[in-house]
């Protein structure tokens, strides 16, 4: 297997973003078409990155996007529904749009990111269950016509993640008290970096045909112990509290009607899944807590850190 020219959907968020660099430094060429390019001007310095402006849910469109390409990586997913688009409709729907484009181009390879806990059947929420049929779908396609590979990570955490970020969002507004929904929900939290180097190796790897891969880091935490990490970071005082199962499903009927839906019932639903992986699972390598304890050395200008930027630096 020998292919070099990526079209990368859903490009432009967290993972995207992590992965054009990392495609792009292993020499491969990747066209990214997305709704916002002008947002994405960080990826224009690297000349085998070509940024396109494209509604890639217009199948026409899709089709011409992809035309002369050898590869598909499909990352287009949202967290929560909106009046205007559907969970069905990105995950499961667009599915058959790529593969639609595929067809028209002649292009054969396709990875895909999917969700660990991901099941068409029984997935605890709409997202788990969509995300889950769209995977299925495309793995079915792929059973003739395409050579298919799929992912499916823990939570993903990383310099600009939304989901550290997030939590240090509103630590620093807490104000004595901090009430966490689902504190005893647990996560394998998988470092970015080893996600997009797990992607980009599979692209010419022969033997990761058909094959759907977990992806998660090395420790399994409940999210009151992430949360209170990520709390000692930031050196506040304050108290997280865990609610208990009503008392989350009420915070979350409450927040998602709030604007930006800082947390829904679908949300909610989903953290009844453990995001972790069984004991055969080989784990990719970096820590979150090891992660985490690093970054005061790395952003903090306090001169306290400033041997520990040094052994960083080393
Ligand atoms: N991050 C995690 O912890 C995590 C964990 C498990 C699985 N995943 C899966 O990994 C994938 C990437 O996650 P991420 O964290 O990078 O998400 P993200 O930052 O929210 O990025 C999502 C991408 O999908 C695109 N997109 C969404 N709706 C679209 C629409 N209607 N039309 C066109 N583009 C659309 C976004 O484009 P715009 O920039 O134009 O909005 C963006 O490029 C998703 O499928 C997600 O479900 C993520």
């Amino acid at each position: 297997m020998n292919y070099k020219n990526v079209v990368l959907l859903g490009g432009s968020g967290f993972v995207g973003r992590h992965l054009a660099v990392e495609l792009a430094q292993r020499g491969f060429r990747v066209t990214l078409p997305c709704r916002r390019p002008q947002q994405l001007n960080g990826l224009r310095v690297l000349p085998n990155i070509t940024l396109q402006q494209a509604n890639i849910m217009n199948p026409s469109e899709l089709s011409a996007v992809c035309k002369g390409h050898d590869v598909v990586i499909n990352l287009v997913g949202i967290l929560n529904e909106t009046k205007k688009i559907s969970f069905r409709k990105v995950h499961i729907d667009f599915i058959k749009t790529i593969v639609q484009a595929c067809q028209n181009n002649g292009i054969k390879r396709l990875l895909h990111i999917s969700a660990l806990g991901a099941n068409q059947a029984s997935g605890s929420s709409q997202y788990l269950r969509t995300k889950g049929e769209g995977e299925n779908l495309l793995h079915s396609y792929g059973q003739n016509k395409l050579e298919v590979t799929s992912f499916q990570p823990s939570v993903i955490f990383g310099p600009d993640d939304s989901f550290i970020n997030r939590f240090a969002g509103v630590l620093r507004l807490c104000l004595g008290a901090f009430p966490l929904a689902c504190p005893h929900s647990r996560f394998s939290p998988v470092y970015i970096q080893d996600v997009v180097s797990r992607m980009a190796d599979s692209i010419n790897n022969p033997d990761s045909l058909s094959m759907r891969y977990p992806l998660c880091g090395p420790e399994t935490l409940t999210l009151q112990q992430i949360v209170e990490q990520i709390k000692q970071v930031l050196g506040k005082r304050c108290k997280i509290i865990g609610l208990s199962s009503g008392a989350s499903k009420l915070q979350a009927m409450l927040l998602e009607n709030l604007p930006g839906k800082l947390f829904t019932l679908d949300n909610y639903r989903s953290l009844q899944t453990p995001s972790t992986c069984d004991s055969q699972h080989t784990p990719c390598p970096t820590s979150f807590s090891g992660y985490l304890k690093g970054l005061p050395g790395q952003y903090s200008r306090s001169p306290f850190y400033d041997s520990y930027r040094q052994h960083l630096n080393r």
